[in-house]
Order: C-alpha cells, then sequence, then structure tokens
C-alpha cells in the first residue's frame, strides 16, 4: 500500500476546516486512490472544537484516512507535511488598522512559514487561504527560505470559480463552455477578472456580453461576491472556499485539463510586468506538478489599469510587512 500523503490544515475548527476535512479525507483533494493523514492545528481554546470534528471523521470510516493528529504547536503539525492548507488567520475586527491586520498575521505565518522550512517534507506544496491571503503567503515565504519560494501559493480558485458561475448564469450557458478564466492580482476587492482572454464555447467571453455589463456589473460582482454571501448567509463563504482550496491542490498534484486554464496567486517571476517576487494571480496550468504562468496573452488597456492597481495593493502591502520586518 501506499505511503499516506501527510496534509496539514490549520483553522481546522473552522468553518472552512468543517466544510474542508471531510473532502480531503474522502479522497477528493489529491485522488481517489492516494491514502492521506491529517495533521490539524488549532489556538489551544480550539482544540477541543477539532478533536469533535475528528471524531465525525472516524465516525465516517473513510478508506483513504489513515490517521488524525491534532496539534496546537506549528512545530509539531508541519513535521514531515507534504501539503499544507493555512487556512486560520486573524480577522479583521472593528477599527482595526490594516498595519494592526498585517502585523497578527505575521504572528501567525511567520512561525508557521518557519515551522514548514524546518520539518515540513521536501515536497511540501502549501496553500494560503486565511486572509490576507497573498501577504500572508509572502510572510511564510520569506520565513522558509529553505523551501523553494515556487511552493508558496496563495488561494485566488474561489474567485476563478466565481467568475465562471457568473459568466454562464448572465449567457445562460453551461458552465463547462466557459474557459481560460484569469484573476489577476490581490484576492481582494482590486482583483481583476479578465473576460478579454477567457473563452465561452471556443469565442472571447468579451465580445459577447455588453461593456457596460462587463465593467459595471461583472467585475463588482465578483469582487464584492464575498461581503454578498456575508450579507445573505450571516456568515462568510465556507463550503465554497473549501471546495476552491480542493481545486486548486488538485489541479496543482494532478495537472490542468488541456486547452484550459486556471488561477492561482503564485510568486511572480516578472512576468506581463508585475514585480518579481509578489505572490499575484495570474493565469496558470500546472504540469509535473508545478504552476507555470500562461505567456503571451494580450493585455488591453483596460486590463492594464486593473492589473496594476491591484498589483499597487499588493505592493503597499509588501512595503508594509517589510516595515513590520516580516520579510
Ligand atoms: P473561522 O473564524 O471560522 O475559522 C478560523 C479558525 O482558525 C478558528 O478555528 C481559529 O481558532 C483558527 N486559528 C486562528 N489562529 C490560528 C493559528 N495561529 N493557528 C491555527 N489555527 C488558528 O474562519 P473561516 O470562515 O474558516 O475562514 C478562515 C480564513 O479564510 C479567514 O481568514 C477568511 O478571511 C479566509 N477566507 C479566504 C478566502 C479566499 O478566497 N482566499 C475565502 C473565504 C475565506
Amino acid at each position: 500500500t501506499a505511503t499516506p500523503v501527510t496534509v496539514t490544515v490549520t483553522g481546522a475548527a473552522g468553518q472552512i476546516g468543517y466544510a474542508l476535512l471531510f473532502r480531503i479525507a474522502s479522497g477528493q483533494l489529491l485522488g481517489a486512490d492516494v491514502p492521506v493523514t491529517l495533521n490539524l492545528l488549532e489556538i489551544p481554546q480550539a482544540v477541543k472544537a477539532a478533536e469533535g470534528t475528528a471524531m465525525e471523521l472516524d465516525d465516517c470510516a473513510f478508506p483513504l484516512l489513515r490517521g488524525i493528529n491534532i496539534y496546537d504547536d506549528a512545530k509539531k503539525a508541519f513535521e514531515g507535511c507534504n501539503v499544507a492548507l493555512l487556512v486560520g488567520a486573524r480577522p479583521r475586527t472593528k477599527g482595526m488598522e490594516r498595519g494592526d491586520l498585517l502585523e497578527a498575521n505575521g504572528g501567525i505565518f511567520a512561525p508557521q512559514g518557519k515551522a514548514i522550512n524546518d520539518g515540513a517534507a521536501d515536497d511540501i506544496r502549501v496553500l494560503v487561504v486565511g486572509n490576507p491571503a497573498n501577504t500572508n503567503a509572502l510572510i511564510a515565504q520569506h520565513a522558509a527560505p529553505d523551501v523553494p519560494a515556487e511552493r508558496f501559493t496563495a488561494m485566488t480558485r474561489l474567485d476563478h470559480n466565481r467568475a465562471i458561475a457568473q459568466l454562464a448564469k448572465k449567457l445562460n450557458v453551461p458552465l463547462t463552455e466557459i474557459k481560460k478564466m484569469t484573476i489577476w492580482g490581490n484576492h481582494s476587492a482590486t482583483q481583476y477578472p479578465d473576460l478579454y482572454n477567457a473563452e465561452v464555447g471556443g469565442k472571447i467571453a468579451a465580445e459577447q456580453v455588453d461593456e457596460t455589463w462587463l465593467k459595471e456589473e461583472f467585475i463588482p460582482t465578483v469582487a464584492k461576491r464575498g461581503a454578498a454571501i456575508i450579507e445573505a448567509r450571516g456568515a462568510s463563504s465556507a463550503a465554497s472556499a473549501a471546495n476552491a482550496a480542493i481545486d486548486h491542490v488538485f489541479d496543482w498534484v494532478n495537472g490542468t485539463p488541456e486547452g484550459d486554464w486556471t488561477s492561482a496567486a503564485i510568486p511572480s517571476d516578472g512576468s506581463y510586468g508585475i514585480p518579481e517576487g509578489i505572490i499575484s494571480s495570474f493565469p496558470v496550468v500546472s504540469k509535473n506538478g508545478k504552476w507555470e504562468i500562461v505567456q503571451g496573452l494580450e493585455i488591453n488597456e483596460f486590463s492594464r489599469q486593473k492589473i496594476d492597481a491591484s498589483v499597487a495593493e499588493l505592493l503597499e502591502e509588501r512595503d508594509a510587512v517589510k516595515s513590520l520586518g516580516l520579510i
């Protein structure tokens, strides 16, 4: 039998954790023939709740689930880890300045990055879900100098899936007709969902919708979907966020389908004028277990402005964490 893959989930007792763990254990994260060991990391006050979730995982009798360990110590939780899903983060509370938010998250993601550096397996892959996801990923990456930088990624797959769903609904076509969607930039309200390179039934999406809808409805609806979910549900997106995390890691490990691409925030190599080193969302394919940025896309003037605005925000966040000594 194959050696189990160790998957560490932080914030395991939270909402996303609850939606995520059962899908990992059932084989949807890596593949239906890959056994997994789950390491759950929580803060001490939430360990008991994580234990309750572990009891339910036991009660599912998942054939692929080979073990569950629960920790409140990052060092132990990332020992031998192959896939790290960093979900737990410090949310912004009322009146909190951005600097305070970044500093509080630095206190979480720097030690976790160090624990990954010191103890994770050589093939470690990291997906940061906890917000501000791109910058938290940057902090963790800088705390892990011995791990190849490209192994640190942040999640924009939920935005990507939201963009596909909105476009399919507008054009009343099956979701499978939509290919080559891209989210550029930051996982924030400045993100840019690009319909000028997306295709519907093989034709450019932007040519099949009117410009007013594209600019005044589509983009803000995708960018503000998280807030709309909170407004409707009274809680933030959880099952859809967990689903996107599953999609991101599954594609990273198993490859993206031929003739399509997806969106992920990965360290920039300078492509499309996005400064090297920042963790920005790009159009990406996954080949042989690695993300590659799709090259040669046309960026029109409108797209350029949108991408630049989101990248400017990422640069501000980077400079802020730099001045806090976090990177
Ligand atoms: P939640 O508040 O329900 O759960 C977060 C959990 O993290 C809590 O159980 C908490 O105890 C734990 N936690 C806090 N600090 C920790 C630490 N240092 N180590 C381990 N665990 C720790 O939050 P929810 O709804 O599960 O969301 C988690 C994060 O995901 C939030 O930051 C949210 O903003 C973000 N998010 C990101 C999305 C994306 O598309 N990138 C989409 C939706 C949410």
